[in-house]
């Protein structure tokens, strides 16, 4: 009998393949240089302008890097500019592909193996740095995935990790009461599938998707030394209430909301943690 576990990962695996993060956002042939630069062009300059300077990868030059669901590659390719000696990992075959083929691409090499997050073929105290971006809010056993990062972190090696966060504006706002209430999408769907179509395309896949409070966050990383955690992210422009997103973006409210969301309430919670 398949378990509940390995049918999750199934679903992850069939999500991504027929999705590939930000394939939507652009017109250009999967797997072109131009396909990669414009998804990270919107990542970078649109949907999340505070990530490079809420990440600055450029403190990883020289460092042992393993990241841990690299999807296309993204981030990795930022992490390979910086200088990173890099490892990346994923469940997905066709993500792996696709950061080969984005590294390549622009001349940069990474060691890329297929793995799962919750149980990595890494000997203990390996990287000096583990990065997960969006990945294991998706995992059925998240615990177990965090435990394997602490594993193959060297001493006061670094996790840096993002997850979902249920007490944001994002969720509570444009999700639940917008969309899923006033909407009236709950007469003819789930909180658990609604929350599935987060993801492009989720509303027929319907990946595991989980949503983690703060002290949720503080107790899953609870082994390490020294636990940091903030948010970010207001999901305005491209927030699941789309509509309403839009609108408010134009407005002074923005502002407002970008406020809130680097002050508690963002729908990624960043953990910094410390072995
Ligand atoms: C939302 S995408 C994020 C990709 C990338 N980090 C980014 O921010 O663009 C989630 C990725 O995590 C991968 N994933 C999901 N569960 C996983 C697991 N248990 N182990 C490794 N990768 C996993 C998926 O295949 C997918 O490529």
């Amino acid at each position: 009998m398949i378990s509940d576990s390995n049918i999750y990962k199934q679903k992850s695996i069939e999500q991504w393949t027929k999705h590939p993060i930000g394939a939507h956002l652009t017109k250009y042939p999967e797997g072109t240089k131009e396909f990669f630069d414009e998804i990270a062009d919107f990542r970078y300059k649109i949907e999340f302008s505070w990530f490079k300077s809420t990440f600055k990868f450029n403190q990883y030059k020289n460092k042992k890097v393993l990241e841990v669901g690299v999807g296309d590659g993204i981030d990795h390719l930022e992490l390979a500019k910086a200088g990173a000696s890099l490892t990346g990992i994923d469940i997905t075959p066709k993500s792996i592909e696709l950061t080969q083929k984005n590294l390549e691409l622009h001349g940069y090499k990474s060691d890329l193996l297929v793995a799962d997050a919750e149980d990595l073929p890494f000997k203990d105290n390996t990287f000096d740095v583990v990065y997960s971006f969006g990945v294991l809010h998706h995992t059925p056993d998240t615990q177990k995935a965090i435990d394997e990062i602490y594993r193959v972190l060297k001493t006061q090696g670094k996790a840096v990790i993002s997850l979902y966060h249920k007490n944001s504006l994002s969720f509570w706002l444009f999700v639940f009461l917008y969309d899923f209430i006033l909407k009236g999408k709950f007469l003819r769907m789930s909180l658990k599938d609604r929350v599935s179509s987060i993801e492009k395309g989720g509303d027929e896949t319907k990946p595991l998707v989980k949503l983690f409070t703060k002290r949720q966050a503080k107790k899953l990383f609870s082994q390490f030394r020294k636990v940091k955690i903030i948010t970010r992210h207001a999901g305005l422009p491209t927030s699941s209430g789309r509509k309403l997103g839009k609108i408010l973006n134009l407005t002074p409210v923005k502002n407002f909301f970008e406020f809130l969301a680097n002050n508690g309430f963002g729908w990624y919670l960043i953990i910094e943690a410390e072995k």
